[in-house]
């Protein structure tokens, strides 16, 4: 058995410790944010934040996150909400400012990349308040093991939406 922090709540599981990560938190936790695209940590659909840290869970092992805090795109809002203190009552009503810019800038156009494109973002941001384009695009292009692929084109759209995400942030998330 496994035991671990996923989206602020402890979660014991009994899967085989060597099975990757998203596996079990789409399968054994019902975490939909996470998709499978390449499994070879090669596209950044699965990314997921390990202890603040963006990880590609299809080939990061059950064990490798025992003890650790995970983060899904589920877990955004109220990762924000710890963040800023927010009071139960905000926080239920409260989406992270890189959702709240994905939906204001229209980012996404099939979807399928965005998960890993709002946790890279998440990571960056948290790193970083008010990056520049180029550091950016190296967020997304050389930071991790591989680039985050969107085979839609949407990367000016992302690129912009991180600049308003930094935006909302700065102002306190409103
Ligand atoms: S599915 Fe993990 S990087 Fe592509
Ligand atoms: S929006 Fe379709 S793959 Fe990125």
């Amino acid at each position: 058995m496994v035991t671990m922090v996923v989206n602020g709540v402890r979660r014991e599981v009994q899967a085989p410790a060597d099975t990757p990560l998203l596996y079990v938190l789409r399968n054994d936790l019902e975490l939909s944010g996470p998709q499978f695209g390449c499994g070879l940590a090669q596209c950044g659909a699965c990314s997921v934040l390990l202890d603040g840290k963006e990880i590609r869970s299809c080939i990061t092992i059950l064990s490798a996150a025992a003890g650790k805090e995970v983060t899904t795109l589920e877990g955004l809002p109220a990762r924000w909400a710890k963040q800023k203190g927010l009071s139960q009552a905000d926080a239920e009503k409260t989406l992270h400012p890189v959702q709240q810019a994905w939906i204001e800038e229209q980012t996404p156009l099939c979807g399928f990349c965005q998960n890993g494109m709002m946790i890279k973002a998440t990571e960056l941001l948290e790193q970083t308040a008010n990056p520049s384009v180029a550091e950016i695009k190296a967020a997304f292009t050389t930071s991790g093991p591989s680039a985050h692929l969107c085979r839609c084109g949407s990367y000016t759209a992302i690129i912009e939406a991180v600049q308003f995400a930094a935006t909302v942030m700065a102002k306190g998330g409103k």
